[in-house]
């Protein structure tokens, strides 16, 4: 007798192999059974997938779930795309390790609601996140702006050793309560002025723990081809495996420089181990500057802490509005967060069929009008960019969003659908799945997601679970990476 079966399923396993028809057995939050071919047996709870797409959960690599995990465990925002794990602490931005005294800056509020979503110890953050009962599962990396803000008594310059070797504690402190490693936000103000040899000494400190390097490089737009080489420097000399974060090419004159960056990537992957990420639209998300409104473009206002009746108007007409220059604009809206049209979509295209490019939301929780990346993302790859723009299979576009992730940060019986593993899993209509969310309507859920389970539960059942990583990366590159 099985706790549930799911009936004649389409299974898409995740590996990138070829579809085929089967009945699903579970049993104890695991997979027991796949009979090809499908059929009936006796079983608590049956679900009817006839017709249906059955893949691993979706895996979010790149999230600012951080504190969300917390404040609304249900994480409908991410359960309604299919995802079941997220990763969080991205971009150098995580809510732990952080000392109670350190200011908190303007550009630290795309992370915390409050300055009370603190905590001093990783393992603190890790039992608020547990006692919330999330429904999704996930891992977390560490703040490079985090340990620099906790340690540093002015982040605009270098560390000094002493400094340095406090960050190495923390973060060693971290990864022993369970961080998985480090992110960096290198183009934010907290780590402008880091240098690279901060950022190896930190890599070095976790190399022999398995730690993943995971970085937003210092320059997307003018300085990205710069930015790309920094990385795989740190990566090398310090001996650990690189995820790019978001990879993007901002502004017009530089769009096209994918094209070398990847190849870049490419050739250093023969000798280093390395991952990307991406989202899957032309315009990003993150706090409103000064610096960021001066670079031109398309800017739209997501949240206005001060002047939220501005949210949703563009940068251009609240200047009009207030009878100011745009920069005078950015100051009276701050703290802010905006929307940025400066991407194009063959960039974005070259990414994502770049060979190990997973996907990542990059969503921004509590913005008033978040980027509708955080409601949309899974669903639109699987229906702009595999129905409408054959960019991907349906099976590969699967195993990017979870064979892939999985092997990459060394899930265990995750991300695949095999017997034995954890029956994390999405029911979805091949036809009928879409994202709806738009930058109108960001928070409208996707269409075409006929159920989700996490380890064999639907999600508001579930108490999510910090997983354990031990990754084996295969070598960048290789076509068939599981
Ligand atoms: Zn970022
Ligand atoms: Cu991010």
């Amino acid at each position: 007798m099985y706790d549930l079966t799911i009936s004649n399923a389409t299974v898409v396993d995740g590996t990138g192999g070829e579809r085929y028809l089967a009945t699903v057995c579970i049993k104890d939050e695991k997979i027991v059974r796949i009979e090809r071919g499908g059929g009936a047996f006796p079983s608590q709870s049956d679900v009817d997938a006839q017709g249906l797409i059955l893949a691993p959960g979706f895996i979010d690599v790149h999230t600012h779930d951080d504190i969300a995990l917390i404040a609304n465990p249900d994480m409908v925002c991410k359960t309604s795309q299919g995802i079941t794990t997220v990763i969080v602490g991205l971009c150098g931005y995580s809510p732990a390790p952080f000392s109670p005294n350190a200011d908190i800056p303007a550009e630290y509020d795309i992370l915390l609601q409050s300055h009370s979503q603190r905590f001093e110890r990783f393992a603190d953050y890790l039992e608020a996140v547990k006692q919330a009962k999330p429904s999704v599962n996930y891992l977390g990396l560490v703040g490079h702006s985090t340990l620099r803000l906790s340690v540093m008594d002015d982040v605009n310059r270098p560390a000094t050793d002493r400094e340095i070797a406090k960050m190495a504690d923390l973060l060693v402190d971290s990864m022993n309560a369970g961080a998985i490693g480090l992110s960096s936000g290198l183009a934010y103000s907290m780590a402008q002025k880091s240098d690279t040899r901060e950022l190896i000494e930190l890599c070095k400190a976790m190399s022999d723990r398995n730690g993943f390097y995971v970085t937003h490089i210092r320059n997307e737009a003018d300085g990205m081809i710069d930015g790309v080489k920094e990385a795989l420097k740190i990566g090398r000399d310090a001996d650990v495996p690189v995820i790019f974060s978001h990879h993007k090419a901002m502004c017009d004159h530089n769009h096209g420089t994918t094209k070398h960056s990847l190849k870049l990537i490419d050739a250093a992957a023969a000798e280093q181990t390395l991952a990307l990420d991406v989202y899957p639209y032309c315009y990003s998300s993150t706090s409103l500057t000064r610096e960021r409104a001066l670079r031109g473009g398309h800017i739209v206002i997501a949240r206005s802490d001060p002047m939220p009746q501005m949210v949703g108007k563009s940068l251009c007409e609240v200047a009009e509005l207030l009878n100011c220059s745009e920069a005078d604009a950015v100051d009276q809206l701050a703290p802010a967060g905006a929307l940025y049209y400066l991407m194009s979509e063959d960039d974005v295209q070259r990414v994502m069929k770049y060979p190990m490019t997973m996907i990542g939301s990059d969503g921004l929780p509590f913005d008033e009008k978040p980027h509708p990346r955080l409601w949309g993302t899974f669903p639109r790859v699987l229906s702009r960019y595999v129905r409408d723009i054959p960019v991907y299979s349906l099976e590969e576009a699967v195993h990017r969003m979870t064979g892939l992730p999985s092997k990459v940060f060394g899930l265990k019986n995750r991300g695949v659908i095999a017997e034995g593993n954890f029956a994390d899993m999405v029911l979805f209509s091949e036809t009928e799945v879409a994202d709806q969310a738009t930058a109108d309507q960001p928070k409208k859920t996707s269409k075409g997601i006929a159920a989700v389970f996490v380890a064999g539960k639907p999600p508001s059942e579930h108490q999510g679970k910090s997983l354990e990583s031990r990754h084996v990366l295969p070598c960048a590159g290789s076509d068939n990476p599981v």
